[in-house]
């Protein structure tokens, strides 16, 4: 760590930090490794279809830009790059770690730590994607189990684990579910243990309600009672690069409705309908437990 701050949101430019290069290499032969064997990991939606829906497309926004040499476009854009790199490079992992990735049954984040020799214990709420997840792994031959669990209840015992990540779920959970799970992973983590999420920022939908770093704070650090790792903030950069796609329409008509419709629902917060500003990023946070 340089002292530039780890608790922030997403930026194109870190990946091309040498720590984060450093990753993107291995995860890049991981996808082609993993390809050639006919074992797949799920997409950034957390499905196991090899098509995209047009849904997942609109969410990467208008400007959306590939990654070079990025193997895998359709189920991997970039952002999912940035989150592994991101919680990757600025966590101390030692060989041979016991690491539980919650809501990331098959994901690529937690393939690659099993690639790397870890010990992964990956939960997940939905069975299908965990039984997929165990296939996936009797194939490659990693110490790695799939276990259908819902993170608001950790059924583990007491210093379990030396690392617990979660990429990209606490935002689909209601916040009291945000709250709960925090409030278990200090008792499931060792002394020295850590803990690195990566979430939705500043989503408008309705269910996102993480839009200033005291939402952060609140929702994801306080309740777990760890203390940060880095510069004890969280840093929004500003940039923003995926767009909601319930306001989305080919043509200024159904884009219309489509909004009229997520504002009579309220799926998206209204006064961001109003104001045209549906874009949002993702975050990461880094805890230990001291003690
Ligand atoms: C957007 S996907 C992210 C997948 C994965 N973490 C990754 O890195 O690609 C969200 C995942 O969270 C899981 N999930 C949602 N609510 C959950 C809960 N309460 N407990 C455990 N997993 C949950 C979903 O089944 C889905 O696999």
């Amino acid at each position: 760590m340089d002292g530039r701050p780890i608790n922030k949101t997403m930026d194109r430019d870190d990946l091309r930090r040498p720590e984060c290069r450093r990753v993107l290499i291995e995860l890049f032969g991981l996808m082609r490794t993993m390809q050639r064997a006919g074992a797949q990991y799920s997409s950034w939606y957390g499905h196991t279809n090899t098509w995209p829906s047009i849904w997942e497309n609109v969410n990467r926004g208008p400007e959306y830009d590939e990654f070079p040499g990025n193997p895998d476009e359709l189920r991997v854009p970039w952002f999912l790059l940035w989150e592994i790199a991101w919680l990757v490079a600025n966590t101390p992992l030692k060989p041979g770690s016991r690491i539980l990735d919650m809501g990331g049954a098959g994901s690529l984040f937690s393939c690659y730590l099993a690639a790397r020799g870890h010990e992964v214990i990956a939960i997940d709420i939905n069975g299908e994607l965990c039984r997929h997840a165990n296939a996936t792994v009797r194939k490659m031959g990693w110490r790695y189990t799939a276990v259908e669990m819902d993170m608001t209840v950790l059924d583990f015992p007491e210093a379990h684990f030396d690392h617990a990540f979660s990429v990209c779920v606490f935002e689909h959970l209601p916040i009291s579910g945000r709250v709960r799970c925090g409030e278990q992973v200090r008792r499931i983590l060792k002394p020295g243990g850590m803990a690195g999420y990566t979430f939705d920022y500043d989503n408008p939908q309705a269910f996102g309600r993480l839009s200033d770093p005291a939402d952060v704070f609140e929702q994801l650090v306080r309740p777990t009672g760890l203390y940060w790792r880095g510069r004890p903030e969280f840093v929004d950069n500003k940039k923003r690069y995926l767009s909601t796609p319930q306001a989305f329409g080919f043509g200024r008509f159904t884009a219309s409705t489509a909004k009229l419709h997520a504002f009579v629902t309220h799926a998206v917060e209204r006064k961001r309908i109003v104001a045209n500003t549906m874009d949002y990023t993702f975050g990461a946070v880094f805890m230990e437990r001291i003690k």
